[in-house]
């Protein structure tokens, strides 16, 4: 057996188990006696006893489903021989594992499974990790009286499509923990077992792996006992030799990984079942999108150049830092002490980011820092602060399971965070109800049994109308937690904003005008939020990238207070951060105007805290935020600036006004894995270390710290850390560290949130939610538990402002922005793995009667235009979005989709309304209005619908006609609306395909 394969108690832990004091029974098996929660099965009783009972189709990750039979036990008193893995203990209960009797049976059963396997164990990838093989050995299988030359499965062809696992057949037992894997844990229910008997077979559907509902999260690959289902990197290099557990660098669930290693390669990720964000689930990019780290584009030595059109030339180190702190001074002293700042990166650890806002404050000599927490979640830190006291979101993940009502508002976990995703779909498909708040048609409003209770399928721009017509309808209908309201929270304030929420503008009636929305669908929702005992609200983006992001934040705080949502599991406000480490570049005092803790800068105890521990003096006056140095670079008042780890000429809004500062500037300083975009504008590119070999924490959503621990050896041959010291220290400003644990010693120091944090406890603790101090020494998993931090709660009067940026008719249609899974941001990661294969470019989804009036194909090139840019990408025919409204993702820097997005922003934070950009979308190269183009065109929106349904027909001909025909009726029921399809009904016959004929008949039955 594998040395690295974690422990495997065969069943799941039983809800509420131990932790919970729940009644044990005492057992007694193979002579050792063992106390068990009641309902634990007789096989994890006997593996907590240490009796290992031989198994295959069980493992603890599963519901036990008894099909393998090689977990045959005998108990006294009873006949037979019970499956140990579905059999639950009983008070008393005598077993045994080990007879006679039980041997023969289990090498029956091995000799089955042998006997139609290949024999090709020596050279098998899963030598030596096959479970398979460990019961052979287990059972003692000497022979297989069968032979071998009966009918089998030896020659099922292997299915390579996935890019990262295979899929070979000849050597599936057909446990169906791959299966179940794919329905309990993930929740895609991607795969099935085909046919009965000797001809059962495991596999996605009718085609291969790539192609099929499959989103590679590795599940399977994961519990399947056999070589069945192994990553390629398997195969290619062997099995691994050693393990490093760490944290994923990609979104803000934070999983936990064991980094599986031979030397200084990784062989797989593997999620810890430990992870407290993860417990053992994974999504593709983390589990498969590492390769980046060691890929040819990495710059692994400094480089420098005069000006930008100059070509790059590599120096030393110390030649590298001089320059940029020559540079770096000179523009001080000739333009003053504001006249340079630098940027922290939510991609970096926390060490690394306190050490950048660290140079700025006391090498700089000035607060001119900002971190690209700004564009994402700056108003979740202002609306939470100023409601209940605290920065950051209430809840654990494992909260979720509590949930009984599930508000899920500008997010799109599916594709954004998806190991909660999974969590989150496990809930709702036990019973909780889930009310999503979005304009598109997110997957979570249909999958695999999952059906959200309300789409409220908004206009972008109008979330706060909506929030305010649901907390209108909580107080107008008597549904409010008066109890709570009048125990936990301000009167003087709750009063006003009673006031204010119940005035007829802020009615269903009133917002639907805005919205869209129907009332009576904002009024049921709203009832069926407030009548839930335990009711959670989940949000992302969608409610931060606005002009009224932080009114829309602290309008869900409002929402969940008036309700009772606060301050216990299965609650609360829950923002789902984006970046891996937003909350901890937050938390680390990266705003311009807060040291770490967000406590302010001219808050005159906390700065000399701060004086006192780095011997430097912090100015009491804010400095500039992102956009502020943008425009005060065009001013020509802002020369300098340091980028850590973040591409803002491709991230960043009206991407030629970035531009156009970067431009303006006499130096800008780049510290990153690749040469970015941002990069193009650089003087000096300070390679960076990719998560692999870092050495410190991440915090993700849940104001969880984790370890992050180098796997390999840094390839600069520097933490990052270690480059601001230097560059500090050329500056005048001696800062050293000997190691990432000096600096959390550092950051626990100076913040009383993280007083009790160190990576002792880390590596004690596995991972600790903030505040951890004296009062919290464990941490902290749900906050505002008997009072918020601020004291009482604060209800905010939250007015809906329209935003300024509105459809006209030169931009008649809204543009909203996100994510896709198996991409990541800027794609600077992800676009150097194999997860291109799902996503090569950004598409632009439109409305069929939008593209229809407007001449576009499926596919087609379209130009996306709007006030400040355009740019190119293909379309993508969908309902999916709804009419009038566009979408892209911003993964590729050829689409630049920020290259239209405008420079409106949030009033408080400036956080950039990403979310809502007034647009006209037309045929590349076309310049025609799009009146003028149906016309050209010649099509009606009838003839464009008819079309369509024969490309849809066109795409499943490799299938028999009447699979075809059903696909392409489900296909059409799936994605387009009724009035669509009675419209190409309504056609001549003639005009349709047979099969196109046959599915929409089919659809009007
Ligand atoms: S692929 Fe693996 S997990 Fe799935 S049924 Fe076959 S052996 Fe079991
Ligand atoms: S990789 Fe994940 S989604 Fe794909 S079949 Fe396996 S468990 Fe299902
Ligand atoms: S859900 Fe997020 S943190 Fe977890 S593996 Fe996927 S990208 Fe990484
Ligand atoms: S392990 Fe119990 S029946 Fe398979």
């Amino acid at each position: 057996m594998s040395l690295l394969r974690e422990p495997d108690l065969g069943t799941p832990r039983v809800p509420g188990g131990p932790v919970l004091g729940e009644p044990t029974v005492a057992v007694v098996i193979d002579g050792a006696r063992v106390a068990v929660p009641a309902g634990t099965s007789v096989m994890r009783a006997a593996a907590l006893a240490g009796v290992d009972v031989p198994k295959l189709c069980a493992t603890d990750r599963l519901d036990a489903f008894g099909s393998c039979r090689l977990c045959v036990v005998q108990i006294d008193g009873r006949n037979g021989t019970p499956a140990s893995c579905t059999t639950p203990v009983v008070d008393g209960m005598v077993v045994h594992t080990q007879t006679e009797r039980l041997a023969k049976l289990r090498r029956g059963v091995m000799e089955l499974y042998i006997s139609d396997h290949p024999l090709d164990c020596l050279t098998c990838a899963a030598n030596g990790d096959c479970e398979l093989q460990d019961m052979a050995g287990a059972v003692g299988l000497r022979d297989v009286r069968y032979g071998f030359d009966g009918a089998n499965h030896l020659n099922a062809p292997v299915d390579a499509s996935n890019p990262y696992f295979n899929f070979d057949p000849s050597k599936c037992i057909v446990c169906s923990r791959c299966v179940r894997a794919c329905e309990e844990v993930q929740g895609t229910f991607a795969l099935t077992i085909l046919g009965r008997g000797f001809q059962s077979k495991v596999g996605p559907g009718i085609g291969e792996f790539l192609g099929s509902e499959c989103v590679s999260c590795g599940a399977c690959v994961q519990v399947c006992p056999t070589a069945t289902l192994t990553e390629h990197t398997v195969v290619e290099l062997g099995q691994p030799r050693r393990t490093v557990l760490t944290t994923c660098a990609y979104c803000g669930v934070g999983c936990s990984f064991r980094a599986e290693m031979q030397g200084e390669t990784v062989v797989r990720m593997v999620p810890a079942k430990n992870g407290g964000a993860n417990e053992g689930h994974s999504c593709v990019k983390g589990r498969f999108a590492w390769g980046y780290a060691t890929h040819a584009d990495r710059v692994v030595n400094p480089m420098v150049r005069d000006r930008i059109t100059d070509p790059w030339r590599e120096v030393p180190w110390p030649e590298a830092i001089e320059f940029a702190a020559t540079r770096l001074l000179d523009i001080q002293q000739r333009h003053g002490v504001g006249a340079i700042g630098g940027i922290t990166s939510s991609r970096c650890t926390n060490e690394e980011v306190f050490v950048v806002q660290k140079m700025v404050r006391a090498a700089f000599g000035n607060n001119n820092v900002d971190t690209c927490a700004r564009v994402c979640h700056s108003p979740t830190g202002f609306g939470l602060k100023a409601t209940f006291g605290t920065s950051a979101g209430t809840q654990d993940f494992r909260s979720v399971d509590q949930a009984d009502v599930i508000l899920l508002v500008g997010a799109n976990p599916t594709d954004a965070h998806p190991v909660f995703a999974s969590r989150m779909k496990r809930r709702l498909r036990a019973g909780a109800r889930l009310i999503v708040v979005d304009p598109r048609r997110i997957d979570m409003v249909r999958t695999p049994h999952v059906q959200a209770a309300h789409h409220l399928a908004l206009q972008p721009g109008t979330n706060v109308a909506v929030v305010n017509a649901l907390a209108h309808v909580v107080v107008t209908e008597g549904l409010l937690d008066a109890a709570f309201v009048e125990q936990r929270c301000s009167p003087t304030e709750f009063a006003a904003w009673r006031e204010f929420i119940s005035r007829p503008e802020n009615s269903p009636e009133a917002t639907e005008v805005h919205s869209g929305v129907p009332a009576a669908e904002l009024r049921a929702a709203a009832r069926l939020f407030a009548a839930a005992p335990n009711g959670a609200i989940y949000y992302g983006l969608g409610v931060t990238e606005h002009s009224q992001g932080s009114t829309m934040v602290m309008g869900l705080a409002n929402l969940a207070m008036v309700t009772g949502n606060i301050g216990r599991e299965g609650v609360g406000v829950n923002p789902l951060r984006g970046q891996n480490n937003v909350q901890g570049s937050c938390d680390m005092g990266s705003f311009p105007h807060e040291l770490s803790g967000y406590r302010h800068v001219s808050d005159d105890a906390t700065r000399e805290t701060f004086e006192a521990m780095w011997g430097a003096t912090v100015s009491p006056a804010p400095g500039l935020r992102i956009p502020n140095m943008f425009d005060a670079a065009i001013g020509g008042r802002f020369k300098g600036l340091f980028v850590q780890g973040e591409d803002i000429a491709q991230s960043d809004p009206n991407i030629a006004h970035v531009a156009a500062a970067l431009r303006s500037m006499e130096l800008v300083i780049v510290q990153d894995l690749f040469l970015n975009e941002t990069a193009a504008f650089a003087h000096v590119f300070l390679p960076g270390t990719s998560f692999l070999e870092k050495d410190g924490t991440f915090t993700n959503a849940e104001r969880r710290i984790n370890r992050v621990r180098p796997a390999m050896p840094s390839q600069t041959g520097k933490q990052e850390w270690e480059v601001a010291c230097e560059l500090a220290t050329a500056l005048g400003y001696p800062m050293s560290y000997e190691s990432g644990a000096e600096i959390m010693d550092e950051i626990a120091a100076l913040t009383p949130t993280f007083a009790g944090v160190s990576f002792d406890l880390l590596d004690q603790l596995g991972s600790v939610q903030w505040p951890c101090n004296d009062a919290n020494p464990t941490g902290t998993p749900v906050m505002h538990i008997d009072t918020f931090v601020r004291g009482r709660g604060r209800f905010v009067e939250t007015p809906f402002v329209a935003t300024d940026e509105r459809a006209s008719r030169r931009f008649p249609l809204l543009l909203t922005t996100g994510r896709i899974l198996s991409q990541y941001n800027v794609g600077a990661q992800t676009r150097r793995t194999d997860n291109v294969v799902w996503h090569e470019t950004d598409v632009l989804e439109i409305h069929p009667f939008d593209a229809a009036e407007r001449g576009i194909d499926d596919g087609a090139a379209v130009a996306l235009c709007s006030r400040v840019g355009e740019t190119t990408l293909p379309a993508h025919i969908t309902t999916r979005v709804p009419q009038g409204v566009v979408y892209t993702t911003f993964h590729h820097p050829e689409t630049g989709a920020n290259v239209v997005t405008t420079e409106f922003s949030d009033w408080a934070t400036n956080c950039p309304e990403y979310k809502v950009t007034a647009v006209q979308v037309r045929p590349a190269g076309a310049t025609e209005s799009h009146n003028e183009l149906a016309v050209s065109h010649g099509e009606s929106g009838v003839d464009s619908l008819v079309r369509m349904a024969n490309q849809i027909a066109g795409q499943f001909a490799h299938l028999p006609d009447d699979l075809a025909v059903n696909s392409v009726a489900e296909h059409l029921r799936s994605f387009w609306e009724r009035r669509m399809i009675d419209d190409v009904a309504a056609a001549p016959a003639d005009r349709l395909s047979p099969t196109a004929a046959a599915a929409v008949a089919q659809c009007c039955v």
